[in-house]
């Protein structure tokens, strides 16, 4: 399961994004928003990272205007490592050395070619353990999360 979710600045990002998914056989979970009116991308990002912090949803993706709100907010969740991401380079060191388990993206900043990339690299990259896997310990042993 893969939980999906954006603002309104990423709105039309993440309903190509859910397509790209659907088209891979992934199950996913669009917590929304549903249009382009404005909205607040908190709210978004809390859903999508409760949904990864629990194990209902494997990974989960964020859409805003920069990606960075997005992963401020899923940071603060306990087990969520998220990188905000704008390369497909990015989104290979993402999951093999820091075993990032949300995406975000900026949907201003970066554009749909990129995305795509950046999500199938992101969903087909796995995480190289070893000395990587004592340094993400760290990041969550810091603050007991
Ligand atoms: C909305 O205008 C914008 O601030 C938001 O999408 C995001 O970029 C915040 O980090």
């Amino acid at each position: 399961m893969i939980a999906i979710g954006a603002d309104h600045a990423g709105y039309e990002i993440k309903e190509k994004i859910k397509e790209l998914l659907i088209s891979m056989k992934k199950e996913i979970r669009d917590f929304g928003t549903y249009s382009p009116d404005p909205v607040d991308y908190p709210d978004f990002a809390h859903e999508v990272s409760k949904m990864v912090g629990s194990g209902n949803a494997e990974f989960g993706i964020l859409v805003c205007g920069t990606g960075i709100g997005m992963s401020m907010v899923a940071n603060k969740h306990k087990g969520i490592r998220a990188a905000n991401v704008e390369s497909a380079a990015g989104a290979k060191f993402a999951r093999s050395h820091n075993n990032a388990n949300v995406l975000a993206v900026g949907a201003r900043l970066t554009p749909w070619g990129e995305v795509e990339k950046i999500v199938k690299v992101f969903l087909s990259t796995p995480f190289e353990g070893g000395r990587h896997q004592r340094r993400v310990d760290k990041i969550h042993t810091l603050t007991n999360l």
